[in-house]
């Protein structure tokens, strides 16, 4: 007997959020991951349907991706906010608070984040935690210029960091930065922690979005999607 297909829930999710937020005549921010991938090309579905939408978009890899699909990207400094953004993320915690940045984009999708006004995050039920930093390691950005001194200034924050690299060479931000992943056991207080990496100097962002998620959609292994609002609002979206 031919096992039953599992649902593909990043799809699933991505569509979710898409139709549930995105309306007509809306700014949006396009995230970056694979994931948010699904987001992008349902925006691309709505633009040829004739929605008229302003995107920005998060990476230079995203960029990209919407361009294919038929989605004109705009620069950030000409969007006066952005209403909604549909991003992914490594971990969610109970609170909403997030990891974000093992697809590198972490800097861009902080600024675009800044900008919005609902901040969607789409995860399937892994990257739901108790605690942040017990299953992703916390990305954190820095200036090439030293970056191994920044690092031991990184690690005494109580991890160990290690330099994100491809095919031995270190991975190159869309900023042209390196990456240092940091493990942490987990993370007992995120807002302290971002406090003590903003001040290092050599650091240019961490993984921590902190308070940013507005809603965060959720899909079980089932692909049932659970809409979470940072407000208490808990339902599950129809498909
Ligand atoms: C990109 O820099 C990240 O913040 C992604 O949003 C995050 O890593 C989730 O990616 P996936 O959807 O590929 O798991």
């Amino acid at each position: 007997m031919v096992p039953p297909e599992s649902p593909n829930l990043k799809k699933i999710v991505a569509e979710a959020a898409v139709n549930h937020y995105v309306k007509d005549g809306m700014a949006v921010g396009l995230g970056t991951g694979s994931t948010a991938e699904y987001a992008v090309r349902r925006v691309g579905e709505l633009v040829a349907s004739g929605y008229e939408l302003t995107c920005v978009a998060t990476s230079l890899r995203t960029e990209k991706l919407a361009v294919e699909a038929g989605v004109k990207v705009s620069d950030l400094s000409d969007v006066d906010h952005l209403d909604v953004t549909i991003d992914g993320a490594d971990e969610v915690d109970p609170d909403l608070q997030l990891i974000k940045g093992l697809g590198g984009a972490l800097l861009r999708e902080k600024i675009v984040a800044a900008a919005t006004v609902r901040e969607i995050i789409i995860v399937d039920e892994s990257k739901l935690v108790q605690k942040l930093g017990t299953k992703s390691p916390l990305p954190v950005e820095v200036i090439r210029f030293g970056h191994a001194r920044t690092k031991y200034a990184v690690e005494r924050q109580g991890c160990k960091a290690t330099i994100r690299a491809t095919d031995g060479k270190p991975f190159v931000t869309d900023g042209g930065n390196y990456v240092y992943d940091c493990a942490f056991e987990s993370i007992e207080n995120p807002f302290f922690l971002e406090s003590r990496l903003d001040v290092i100097p050599g650091v240019v962002e961490n993984g921590l979005f902190l308070n940013t998620a507005y809603a965060v959609l959720s899909a079980d292994r089932e692909g049932i999607v659970t809409r979470i609002e940072r407000g208490g609002v808990r339902e599950i979206l129809k498909p």
